[in-house]
């Protein structure tokens, strides 16, 4: 196993559930990174799906103790050069291009690549990389899909997100291909606009405690 694998699965290995955020504002971003680690959830997402991202992966990576800042939506390289200029420690993909495969193999910050069918996990495999995401989860097939993966691609593992929420998470958790999920439902819009933190604190307790 290469040293970027390695790092990944540290991080992946934190804890079952990957936080995935969509934040409009840096500080509320430090706020609410704080409730998800007071959680137990340490490996946290953020997605450049809006302007304030790149900020924000910089405040919680500089003022979250605890918190291991990742990006997440990352399509191309210099969307992949912004976010480790920013203090990413992972980097997330839907899915996966060359530009992206070139742009990981000159950085040390290991990459997450997107992939959703046998013939990319191949693909992926003969880039060196083992672990990817399955996305969009629930959309693309789900458990039963990933499961269907396993055997024949033995040896790939999973971070399944899209879709996947407390009431589906352990049916991929207990998949011997997934190393932990992703999700937004951690935090919910509703209690992010409120201020809830103690609110957030609790969901990212219950997805802490998330077993096999
Ligand atoms: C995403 O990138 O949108 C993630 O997969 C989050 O999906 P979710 O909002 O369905 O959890």
């Amino acid at each position: 196993m290469s040293v970027k694998t390695d790092k990944l699965l540290s991080i992946l290995k934190l804890q079952p559930v990957v936080p995935v955020l969509m934040i409009d504002d840096a500080a509320t971003a430090v706020l609410l990174a704080r409730a998800l680690v007071a959680g137990g959830l340490n490996a946290i997402e953020i997605t450049l799906r809006t302007p304030a991202a790149l900020e924000a992966i910089r405040a919680v990576a500089d003022e979250v103790e605890g918190a291991v800042a990742g990006a997440g939506t990352i399509l191309n390289a210099a969307q992949f050069e912004a976010a480790i200029e920013a203090g990413s420690q992972f980097i997330v993909s839907p899915g996966t291009t060359q530009e992206l495969i070139d742009v990981a193999n000159e950085h040390e910050v290991p990459l997450l690549p997107g992939a959703a069918t046998a013939s990319e996990v191949m693909g992926l495999r003969e880039e060196g990389y083992e672990v990817m995401k399955f996305f969009p989860a629930e959309q693309a097939g789900g458990a039963a899909y990933l499961k269907a993966l396993s055997s024949p691609l033995a040896g790939s593992l999973f971070c399944p997100t899209g879709g996947i929420s407390l009431a589906n998470a352990r049916d991929y958790l207990s998949l011997p291909n997934v190393v932990c999920v992703g999700g937004s439902w951690v935090a919910p819009k509703e209690l992010v606009a409120k201020g809830d933190w103690a609110g957030i604190t609790k969901l990212a307790a219950e997805a802490a405690a998330l077993k096999a």
